[in-house]
This record gives structure tokens, C-alpha cells and sequence, in this order.
């Protein structure tokens, strides 16, 4: 492969897009027929949601996409990832479909077509259905057979219209996180082996979804997992701290990306686990181990790791100081992006890597005359671009970079005050105004180099 520099182009393949999800953009939440979803139950549990903020109406985005559209096409904005909401499709999680909810994702598509952009789809972005999460949620197997339901009946649907799926986004946020940790939808706090079939439960469903794209999409149609791994970035670029990140990588990836590609949960993570493993059953593997077209990585962040005095990975804490975005845990770590993709490559042999996700989250920012100066995000992607840049000279196959996110939305449980949108959402009136970055974007785009 010739040398990129930055100012070379990126390769003609490479695509250029946004990312948004569902819960996050849509709003009307109980419209057209959609069922309640575990965010919109949590939401109203107090202190659960930043500012007890809801998902209700969010960026309106229901009634709004054409508007949507007509925007991102008029910055040159070719390809859009987006989910679908599964309360929308099956309010009650299973049963019979909902012909509105099937019929609103067919006019967004249609519109997204007019626009001239590319659909890439995610199928469970975390808005999973209360009433499955009445029966136990992630933590029993019949919400596993739901959902292959939910995902049969979607791309049998839609696949006129799609080509690019997405199986499932963040398992650890809907698993780990959501029944371990607490911070996020159903916010329960289960013990260690629950938490693990949770995460098991989730590798059956990407199989199942896998498989639902194989069954019933389109001749050409390509699917994969959104995975957001531990980073690990080597400290020094030498051989010994990059042996020492990679082995550091390993052990915290092996329950999800390690176990889909191992066919299997490895010894070590058994013995780690102990009594707390996953139950599996029969034929498990064969569905969570079925091959995919690409892998998708939502990087955001990493944990510096170097090789200690005995070989063995030394993760480092940060200083206190260290620079940050305004979400806690985005610790400004542009390497990630070079090595995560070079790691998943080395080690699990992908020909395919899709950043499905990278942008950073800022409360107040800098307004001036009518504009929002946001050249900390500005800087953040660019810093970032380059690391892309540099993976493709170094042979690492990425082919595409959706910036997370098109538009300010509902941040999970920290509300509507962290923004991560390169358009800014005014909340009450619902006016869409492009920041710095999403002109700076759109040149990124136009000329298909770092500017
Ligand atoms: C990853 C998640 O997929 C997305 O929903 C979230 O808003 C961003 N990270 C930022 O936290």
C-alpha cells in the first residue's frame, strides 16, 4: 500500500457519514402506537436522568426527518447510520408486528433515498421493550427469542431499502452497565454471573441477527457487530509496550470480542470467572460465531498500558489534569482510533473495520453571533482523522468514519445538557443550526481529506 500522508485523500471506498440511534433523536414516544421502552420507564425513576430529563419529544426527529435529511444532504453527507426502535415495530416486545412503526421507517428510508444517502442500520441500539423487561430483560433467554423475531420481521421489511446492517450497539451498556453497574435502563444491580448471562444472552442475539441478515436480506446485504472494546494504547510505539497493550486488550475484550471470535469463552476467562460464568447451551457458538462482513467499533476513548517491570501489562491512571471532554470517562486518547482497528485486525483477522462511532460530549459551548465555536470538537475529530490516516498507511483496513452525532440529543442519563451533535438542537424550539464543526465536516467531506 503507497504512504498516506494527511493531505493525501482518503482512499475513494472510504465513507464519510453520521451516526445517530433512535431513543436518542426520535421523541414521540408513545406515538403511532409504540410501546413504553426501558428509557422511558427509567427516565421518570428520580435521579435516574440528569435534570430528570425524558426522551418524550426529544429532537422531534419523528416528525422532522425529511428536514433532517435535506440538511445533512445539504453538507454533503452521503451515509447515516441510524437504529431502529424496537417498541416501535413490537410494543409488547413480540406478537404482531405494528404497521405504523413498520410504515414510519419506510417513509424515513424513502426520504433518506430521495436525499441521496445511505441507510446503515443498527437493530438494538439499547430501547428495549418494557414489557420484555417485565419478564426479566436481558437476564432470560426468551428475550433473546424475541428478539430474533424482532430482527427477522425488520430485515425481511426492510431490506429493499437496506444494505448495511448493524446487529447490536454497546453490548456492555445494555448488559454490564444496564444490570450490573446500575447507571443505565432497567438501572439494576445484579451479582457477577447474572451480569455474564446477560452479556452471553446479547452474543446470541448478534448471531440470531446475523442469521435473520443472511435469511431474509438482500443478495448483497453486509452485517456486523458495533462494538465499543477497551482500548488499550501503548505508551512507547515499541515492541514491548505494544505486546504488553495488545495482551492488556485480550483479557478485557474476551467475554464479547474475543468469545464471538474464539467460537467460544476462553480458559482464561473461565478460570477468571469461575462460578460466575455464563450458562451456555448447545449450538450457542455456532450462531454467535457465525462470520460477518465487517466489524464496527465505537471509539471514544483508551487506557494507556505499558509493559511493567516483569513484561506483564501496567494499565496507567491518568493525572488528574489529563485532558478531557466534558463526559467524565471521554479522556482525550486520539491514538485509540489507530490502534483498536490494528488490534481487532492482528487478532481477530477482520478484512473490514467500520468506526461506527467517535465524537466528544461538551456542556456549554461557545456561542458567537449566532454561531456555536465548538473548535474543541473541530480539533477532537481532526486529531482523530489523522490516527484513521495513519491505520490506512500502516495497511489497517478501515473502511468508513461516522461521527457520533449528527445531532444534539438525549444523552442517555446525562440528558440533554451534554451535547455531542455537530448541529446544534435547540431543545424548545426545535431550530437545527450547523456548528463550526459540521462546516468544517462538510469540506472534510467534500474535498476527502484532512483540512
Ligand atoms: C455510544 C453510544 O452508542 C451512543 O448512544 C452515545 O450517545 C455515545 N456513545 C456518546 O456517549
Amino acid at each position: 500500500m503507497s504512504p498516506l500522508t494527511y493531505a493525501s485523500p482518503f482512499p475513494d471506498h472510504f465513507v464519510f457519514g453520521v451516526a445517530a440511534a433512535s431513543a436518542q433523536i426520535e421523541g414521540a414516544a408513545f406515538t403511532d402506537g409504540k410501546g413504553e421502552s426501558i428509557w422511558d420507564r427509567f427516565a421518570r425513576v428520580p435521579g435516574s436522568v440528569h435534570n430528570g430529563d425524558t426522551l418524550d419529544t426529544a429532537c422531534d426527529h419523528y416528525h422532522r426527518f425529511d428536514e433532517d435529511f435535506a440538511l445533512m444532504a445539504s453538507m454533503g453527507i452521503r451515509h447515516y447510520r441510524l437504529s431502529i426502535a424496537w417498541p416501535r415495530i413490537f410494543p409488547q416486545g413480540r406478537g404482531e408486528p405494528n404497521p405504523a412503526g413498520l410504515d414510519f421507517y419506510r417513509r424515513l428510508l424513502a426520504s433518506l433515498h430521495r436525499h441521496g444517502i445511505t441507510p446503515w442500520v443498527t437493530l438494538f441500539h439499547w430501547d428495549l421493550p418494557q414489557a420484555l423487561e417485565d419478564e426479566g430483560g436481558w437476564t432470560v433467554r426468551s428475550t433473546v427469542e424475541a428478539f430474533a423475531h424482532y430482527a427477522d420481521t425488520v430485515v425481511k421489511a426492510l431490506s429493499p431499502w437496506v444494505r448495511h446492517w448493524i446487529t447490536l450497539n454497546e453490548i456492555r451498556c445494555f448488559t454490564w452497565l444496564a444490570y450490573g453497574v446500575g447507571s443505565k435502563a432497567p438501572g439494576r444491580r445484579e451479582p457477577e454471573q447474572v451480569v455474564n448471562q446477560t452479556i452471553h444472552h446479547a452474543l446470541l442475539a448478534h448471531g440470531l441477527a446475523v442469521r435473520a441478515v443472511r435469511l431474509h436480506g438482500s443478495d448483497d446485504a453486509q452485517v456486523g457487530l458495533t462494538d465499543n472494546c477497551d482500548v488499550a494504547v501503548p505508551v512507547t510505539e515499541t515492541p514491548a509496550d505494544i505486546a504488553a497493550a495488545t495482551a492488556w486488550f485480550v483479557q478485557k475484550n474476551a467475554h464479547i470480542l474475543g468469545a464471538i471470535h474464539g467460537g467460544g469463552y476462553s480458559a482464561e476467562y473461565l478460570a477468571r470467572v469461575g462460578d460466575a460464568a455464563p450458562h451456555v447451551e448447545p449450538g450457542d457458538f455456532d450462531l454467535i460465531s457465525l462470520p460477518t462482513d465487517h466489524l464496527g467499533l465505537n471509539i471514544y476513548t483508551a487506557t494507556y498500558v505499558r509493559a511493567g517491570a516483569d513484561g506483564r501489562p501496567e494499565a496507567l491512571s491518568l493525572p488528574a489534569n489529563y485532558p478531557r471532554a466534558d463526559s467524565p470517562w471521554l479522556n482525550l486518547v486520539p491514538q485509540a482510533i489507530y490502534w483498536a482497528p490494528r488490534m481487532c485486525r492482528e487478532l481477530y483477522g477482520h478484512r473490514s473495520i467500520l468506526i461506527t462511532e467517535n465524537g466528544c460530549g461538551y456542556d456549554a459551548e461557545p456561542v458567537e453571533g449566532g454561531e456555536v465555536i465548538d473548535l474543541h470538537r473541530r480539533d477532537y475529530v481532526r486529531n482523530h482523522l489523522r490516527e484513521v490516516h495513519r491505520a490506512l498507511a500502516d495497511g489497517v483496513p478501515i473502511d468508513g468514519y461516522f461521527l457520533w452525532s449528527f445531532i444534539d440529543n438525549f444523552e442517555w442519563e446525562d440528558g440533554y445538557a451534554r451535547r455531542f451533535g455537530i448541529v446544534h438542537c435547540d431543545f424548545e424550539t426545535q431550530v437545527r443550526t450547523p456548528k463550526l464543526s459540521a462546516r468544517w465536516y462538510a469540506e472534510v467531506i467534500r474535498h476527502r481529506r484532512i483540512l
